[in-house]
């Protein structure tokens, strides 16, 4: 395999060049890394996204390193003298260096510009024991690591050392041309079979660089749709996650829903073509009440499943393995967008339309109010029940009552809820008022 191995003159990635991409401070780690494994005459590289990115001009601080020889030995080595903390995989060959504002300090770098932490790995083969399931790993060459990679565009290697071989882009999958003709390729006929998680993945990188799918991979990619079934929640959502934090997250997830990918993972899973409108959400756009960033992972997700019903949302977070929390907040915000209509009648008053956005999580007021951009009226309710109704109290409490000599018992919740009710209608004002209407409410239950 190695005679498959290129080296190629342009583009040329010396330290000048990743200074300008990465900035000084990371070229700088980068070296101090690099001569470590020189003066050990370690073979080192850096693979993956950050070459792929690095290639295209775009900054990326995620450094994947891979040594064909032991990736922890070498981590742990690094920490001994520099500090930060040191994660190992052992399973994986893999280490993680966390670089905290010591490090930075002791390799007298600034902190501003490196990134958080570096992955290390030892070279490895990956073989599944069956489609979807996680690989087994065995040490191996660096040309069979590339091997294993799910894209072309994610096999090009920089090696670092030994000293002889820096700067050298191992091309060994033929990478470099698929990224100059702008294209995501998959490696050989069951990419998808043994991890179909790449599915997601490469329409993701399609659209992230305004790649075109190869149209072999696209077969492959229609071939394998039926294994989405099979893979588990947490990888799927991991991967919606990483969609969901992309600039076209929209344009992926429509992409997928238009090559049948979601209905696979689930047949209630459908999106809405106004999801691009709704992700695309500025700050000005958002309404004043709102505390919640455009990027929160759980408004999101409430805006890519608002327009299914309740019960669908809840079976797919489910499918998903969504935490609790985030499952409430998606099912919450479903079902307000459902009701719309009730949302929407201009006949209601306050108190009803604060009894069905009553106990929706803060995240799920605001996707509703997102993704009901073409009913006003709806909006201007949300609009009011956020800013106003909700705030809005009976002067009298449960104390009050048990004050009065009235029994504690169901009876409270009926008589403060109806207090508060004519509060948000605008029934009573004064406390004197109040107490009017708390005796009328009495004598009518008696
Ligand atoms: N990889 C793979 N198959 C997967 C996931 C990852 O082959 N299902 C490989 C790819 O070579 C990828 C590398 O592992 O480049 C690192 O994975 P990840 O960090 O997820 O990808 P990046 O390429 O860094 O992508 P991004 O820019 O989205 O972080």
């Amino acid at each position: 395999m190695s005679g498959a191995q290129e080296t190629h003159g342009p583009p040329q990635l010396d330290n000048g060049a990743i200074s300008v991409i990465l900035g000084e401070a990371t070229a700088r780690l980068i070296d101090i890394i690099a001569r470590r494994a020189q003066v050990e005459e370690l073979a080192l590289f850096l693979v993956g996204g950050v070459v792929r990115d690095l290639l295209l001009r775009r900054p990326k601080l995620d450094l994947d390193f891979v040594l064909e020889s032991d990736a922890i030995g070498f981590a742990e080595a690094l920490a001994a003298d520099f500090g930060g903390a040191l994660q190992r995989h052992k399973p994986f060959v893999t280490a993680t260096w966390a670089l905290d504002a010591s490090v930075a300090e002791k390799l007298s770098l600034p902190s501003a510009g490196l990134p958080d932490h570096i992955d290390f790995a030892r070279a490895r083969s990956e073989t599944y024991a069956y489609p979807t399931a996680l690989p087994e790993v065995a040490p191996s060459s660096i040309e069979r690591d590339l091997w294993r990679r799910d894209f072309s565009l994610n096999t090009l290697a920089l090696q670092l050392s030994p000293a002889q071989a820096a700067g050298t882009l191992l091309d060994v999958c033929g990478g470099l041309k698929d990224l100059e003709q702008r294209r995501i390729r998959v490696l050989h006929e069951r990419s998808f079979v043994d991890d179909p998680t790449r599915i997601l993945r490469a329409l993701r990188f399609a659209r992230r660089y305004g790649f075109e799918i190869e149209p072999e991979t696209a077969e492959w990619i229609r071939e394998a749709l039926p294994m989405l079934g099979r893979i588990t929640g947490i990888r799927l959502g991991s991967e919606f996650e990483l969609i969901l934090q992309e600039d076209k997250a929209a344009d992926i997830i429509l992409g997928l829903q238009d090559m049948g990918a979601l209905e696979r993972i689930h047949s209630a899973f459908r999106v809405s073509p106004e999801l691009e409108q709704r992700l695309s959400m500025t700050l000005d756009g958002m309404p004043r009440w709102a505390e919640i960033a455009t990027a929160d992972l759980a408004l999101r997700w409430s805006l890519l499943l608002a327009d299914i019903s309740e019960r669908d949302a809840h079976a797919v977070c489910r499918r998903l393995d969504m935490t609790q929390a985030l499952t409430r907040s998606v099912a919450a915000g479903a079902k307000l967008v459902a009701d719309a209509g009730r949302l929407s009648e201009t006949g209601s008053r306050p108190s009803e339309i604060a009894r069905l956005l009553d106990g929706a999580p803060e995240v799920s007021l605001l996707a509703a109010w997102i993704a009901l951009s073409h009913r006003p009226e709806a909006r201007r309710n949300i609009d009011d029940y956020c800013g106003i109704w909700r705030h809005q109290r009976p002067s009298i409490n449960g104390v009050d009552l048990k004050r009065m000599g009235i029994p504690p018992g169901p009876r409270y919740k009926y008589l403060l809820e109806r207090l508060r009710s004519a509060r948000i209608d605008g029934d009573i004002d004064t406390p004197e008022e109040e107490a009017r209407f708390l005796q009328a409410l009495i004598t009518e239950c008696n």
